[in-house]
């Protein structure tokens, strides 16, 4: 479904990913696990069209992606779900949802979806006319899912759902991908939390300074290698702060500019 070679991508000319090979199959959940810094994020970022590409290929359903805009990313089946959520958090529930659905112009369809993320998420109809700032981090992260949803996607990409929820509340929404999974959509699931991550996933793909360290299954965890992967960091790590940039907005301006030009 998803195949990417010899990736080589990052921003503004600086070289993050180092020749990257990645393939997801229909159906299946994957899982990308390493230590800060070592390219996780760009790697979901350069298949959704937000990062530099240098050299490689990223093909999904035998064509060609690289490049494609985001709103034909959508289309073709591919959507994202973005490490901190990003949910607008002075639009309603029910707003957000719709933002989802600006790749779609019939009223019927988007209804329907929105009426699908809902039996799916209960909390977020209840809550529809709140707005996205009132939610807890949890039930920001169900909005940030059915957002994705809306879109009828067959393949997901997660980055970092779990990032700063309790326990209980990770469970959930691991469940919840789990659920979304047996659906027939395949996901992709970037975690620092590799033990829950690794556990859900069919196979999963360590990635260390830019490039493939390890893949495998779930005895993954219990390879040696792991550990020095874990405790060395990653030399790449540069500024884990400033890099909140103009990527991660790209695609939510772009969203909220279609969705006030529709309104
Ligand atoms: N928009 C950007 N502009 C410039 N550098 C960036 C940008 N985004 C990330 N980087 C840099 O790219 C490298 C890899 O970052 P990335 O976010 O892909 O790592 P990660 O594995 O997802 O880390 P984390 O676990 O902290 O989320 C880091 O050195 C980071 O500072
Ligand atoms: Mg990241």
């Amino acid at each position: 479904m998803l195949e990417i070679k010899n990736l080589k991508a990052g921003y503004n000319g600086m070289e993050i990913l180092r020749g990257v090979d990645f393939a997801v199959e229909t159906g299946e959940i994957v899982a990308i696990i390493g230590p800060n810094g070592a390219g996780k994020s760009t790697l979901l970022k350069s298949v959704f069209n937000l990062a530099d590409i240098y050299s490689g290929e990223i093909v999904f359903k035998d064509k060609n992606i690289i490049k494609l805009p985001t709103h034909q990313l959508i289309s073709l089946g591919i959507s994202y779900v973005p490490q901190g959520r990003q949910v607008f958090g002075n639009l309603t529930v029910l707003e957000n949802l719709e933002m989802g659905a600006f790749v779609f112009k019939d009223k019927e369809l988007i209804q329907r979806n929105i009426d699908d993320v809902f039996e799916k998420f209960p909390m977020l109809k209840e809550k529809k006319s709140e707005e996205a700032c009132n939610l807890s981090g949890g039930q920001q992260q169900m909005l940030a899912i059915g957002r994705a949803l809306i879109q009828d996607p067959e393949l997901l990409l997660f980055d970092e759902p779990s990032l700063g929820l309790d326990p209980k509340t990770m469970k959930e929404v691991f469940a919840k991908i789990q659920e979304i999974n047996k659906e027939g959509i395949a996901i992709v699931i970037v975690e620092q939390n590799a033990k829950q991550a690794v556990a859900i996933a069919n196979r999963t793909y360590v990635l260390e300074d830019g490039k493939i360290a390890l893949q495998g299954g779930s005895e993954i965890l219990r390879q040696e290698k792991i550990k020095s992967i874990y405790l060395g960091g990653s030399p790449n790590k540069k500024n884990p702060v400033s890099h909140i940039a103009k990527q991660d907005f790209r695609l939510l301006l772009a969203a909220y500019c279609l969705f006030v030009s529709l309104i």
